[in-house]
């Protein structure tokens, strides 16, 4: 609603801009319940800047909170065999070149911006205080959420992860080399030492670069999209476009600065600055209120362009250059389903895996999950508002995918979560598909996408 009376509104004398944002402001509060009292309104719109509480509001009430309907077995007949999460790293600093974007567009509000924005002052008296050697570390709430997904995983899991199967070293864990993905590792086997109360024993894990960073090395990827600037015209075409112009010169009115003076990464350094002050501090900034929702989407459009473009369904490179994490999954799940068919114990009861959202979303559209029926570009903003592909649902920080076997009486069954909810994989009848059904599905990738041959450089079977 917020977003369909403020750009009118916009159009008229500065002065009533305030008196709306009052308004705004006080309906917005009146409505709210206290726990919502400090979320700005933009906080679904962050994309891959965004909270996990974002996708699973229920954790608000109670973190450790469980959907017990989504954790459900196949039937009660079925045993938990085996579970593999494959886990983006948790809450971040910004990184040392968007650090200094934000420094760019603060210093512009602090000496260019003018006139009678209600919440001037504030932004005007908000003090930098990013550094650039924070360099898209963990933060606090980046561990936390690690700790408490870790905890809940147990309970969603109980016959699963154990203390016996911790000791047992039947629970491997596997990061990515990145400071944020270790620290997140071991944040998530903090909550587990602190559930199992085991404070003294340490826990393994193993680096492995080339399973969570495989988007570093696939060399076919790096030339041709990372490095390719032609790859995301789609995003240029729309950061260039109609949309985003109208959000530029909103933000530019606002401000009283110049039109010229407000960039595309001014747009985004103001957005993601209300993020980054909310998903790290918890605080509802003045930066947020440089926006109403109508504009929060289409920001929030250009960021799952990118995205889409760069890691998903844009280019085929994108979701292959998983081929290596795909075949190490299926690899493993078959060979538990082997061994709960010939009776022996499984060895392998639980993995965890932890990477960045360029190692999950690739794998995730490789298996066919958040598939629009339409690309999203550059001119169907509009049409695209009730996609599947939409970055602050599918990747927040500590986005996860569960995939999850069970020894029932007809046979191996699968079920497949994605941030701890249900989902079906496409072609696929129902959440708890036989193990076997699911090998026929992905026949193609299982008897193909072979890592060295899509990564080549000049490679036809790795073309769109
Ligand atoms: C819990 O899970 C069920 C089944 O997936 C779903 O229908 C329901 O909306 C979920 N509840 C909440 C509070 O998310
Ligand atoms: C994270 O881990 C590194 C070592 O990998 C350590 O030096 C650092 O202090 C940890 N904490 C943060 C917040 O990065
Ligand atoms: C950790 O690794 C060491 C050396 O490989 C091994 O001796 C120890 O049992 C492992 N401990 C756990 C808890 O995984
Ligand atoms: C604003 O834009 C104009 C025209 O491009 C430029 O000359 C000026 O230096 C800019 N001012 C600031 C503060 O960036
Ligand atoms: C794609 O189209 C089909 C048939 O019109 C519809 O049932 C389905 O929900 C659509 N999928 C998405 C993701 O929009």
């Amino acid at each position: 609603m917020v977003g369909k009376v403020l750009p009118a509104v916009f159009l008229s004398a500065a002065f009533h801009v305030s008196i709306v944002y009052l308004a705004v402001l006080s309906s917005y509060c009146a409505t709210a319940t206290p726990r919502d009292a400090g979320i700005p309104a933009l906080a679904r719109y962050f994309n891959t800047k965004g909270r996990y509480e974002e996708a699973n509001p229920y954790l608000l009430d109670d973190i450790l909170a469980i959907n017990s309907s989504a954790a459900k077995p196949p039937s009660p007949t079925c045993t938990p065999v085996h579970l593999t999460a494959i886990i983006r790293h948790g809450t971040r600093f910004p990184t040392a070149p968007n650090i200094r974007k934000l420094y760019k567009f603060h210093s512009l509000v602090k000496t260019e911006a003018d006139g009678d924005f209600s919440f001037l002052p504030q932004l005007k008296a908000w003090k930098m205080w990013y550094k650039e050697e924070m360099d898209g570390r963990l933060v606090a709430k980046g561990r936390a959420d690690h700790r408490h997904l870790a905890q809940r995983l147990v309970k969603t899991f109980p016959s699963l992860l154990t203390k016996e199967n911790l000791l047992g070293l039947r629970v491997k864990f596997t990061t990515s080399s990145k400071h944020r993905c270790v620290n997140s590792t071991l944040a998530f086997q903090q909550g587990l030492k602190e559930h199992f109360s085991i404070e003294g024993e340490h826990l393994n894990f193993t680096l492995n670069d080339a399973l969570m960073r495989f988007f570093d090395t696939c060399a076919r990827l790096v030339e041709t999209v990372e490095k390719n600037k032609k790859a995301v015209e789609e995003v240029t075409r729309f950061n260039r476009g109609p949309e985003m112009k109208r959000v530029q010169e909103k933000l530019a009115d606002r401000l009283q600065i110049p039109y010229a003076n407000v960039t595309m990464d001014g747009v985004e350094a103001a957005f993601y600055l209300c993020a980054y002050e909310f998903t790290i501090l918890g605080v509802n900034s003045p930066w947020c209120q440089l926006f109403d929702e109508a504009d929060a989407q289409v920001v929030e459009y250009s960021g799952d362009l990118k995205q889409y473009w760069k890691k998903g369904f844009g280019h085929d490179i994108n979701s292959k250059s998983s081929c290596v994490l795909f075949h190490d999954l299926f690899n493993r799940l078959s060979a538990v389903a082997s061994q709960v068919r010939s009776d022996q114990p499984v060895s392998e009861v639980v993995t965890v895996q932890i990477g960045h959202a360029e190692t999950l979303l690739p794998l995730l559209t490789l298996l066919g999950l958040f598939k629009d029926n339409t690309s999203l570009t550059s001119i169907n903003f509009p049409s695209q508002l009730g996609r599947a592909f939409r970055c602050g649902q599918i990747m927040p920080y500590t986005a996860n995918l569960l995939v999850a076997l069970y020894d029932c009486p007809d046979g191996v069954r699968l079920q497949v979560r994605v941030n701890e909810k249900p989902v079906t994989l496409p072609g696929l009848a129902g959440p708890s598909p036989l193990y076997e059904d699911v090998k026929k599905q992905y026949h193609q990738l299982l008897t193909g996408c072979d890592q060295d041959t899509v990564c080549q450089l000049n490679n036809l079977q790795g073309q769109n």
